[in-house]
């Protein structure tokens, strides 16, 4: 995929983001986005292009001090296999190290993947609570069955550090 860029999303790629998220969605991979949550949040998303076409998506939301969530990762059906979602997996590291956060986490049912990329499962619990704020508007919120996962960010912010 040589000609292929990563960048900082744009207003304008907000509705094929949310076709991507939700293409996903509908088979049960991720958590359903509304266009107007993906607008939102625009400021979170870095995009994959080639040829002009967003063909991957992934977002970086802060929770605390040290903590940040990979969010809406997507790689576009005949896009998968070939490294894209590990290079979106980077560029969200990237981003997370520009902000100074030390370590990022995923709620996925990806865990062989993530697992390639440098996560590791973790206890649920020991997440904070703030971390289940979404899980209401989830049909599984009772019967949760993705996996917590993650990973320090080198060159980010130790836990508690400066505190
Ligand atoms: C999960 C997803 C982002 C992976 O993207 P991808 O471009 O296919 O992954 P890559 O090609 O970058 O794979 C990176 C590594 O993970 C491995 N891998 C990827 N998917 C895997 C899977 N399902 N099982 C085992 N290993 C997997 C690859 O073999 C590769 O290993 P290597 O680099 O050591 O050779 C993509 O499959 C996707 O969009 N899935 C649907 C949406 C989804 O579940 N998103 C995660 C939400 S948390």
């Amino acid at each position: 995929m040589p000609g292929m860029e990563i960048r900082p999303a744009r207003i304008e790629d907000c509705p094929r983001i949310c076709e991507l998220i939700n293409y996903y969605a509908e088979r049960g991979r991720m958590l359903h986005r509304s266009l107007e949550s993906v607008y939102d949040a625009l400021r979170e998303f870095q995009v994959a292009v080639e040829d002009a076409r967003i063909v991957g998506c992934v977002a970086v939301d802060v929770f605390w001090s040290d903590l940040a969530e990979i969010k809406s990762l997507a790689v576009a059906p005949e896009f998968r296999g070939h490294g894209l979602g590990r290079r979106l997996i980077e560029a969200a590291l990237a981003d997370a190290r520009k902000l100074g956060v030390g370590r990022l986490f995923a709620l996925t049912y990806e865990k062989e993947f993530f697992e390639r990329v440098g996560f590791e499962v973790i206890d649920r619990d020991t997440l904070p609570e703030k971390v289940w704020r979404e899980c209401f508007q989830c049909p599984k919120c009772d019967a949760c069955d993705e996996t917590a996962m993650v990973r320090r960010v080198e060159g980010g912010r130790a836990n508690g550090e400066g505190q």
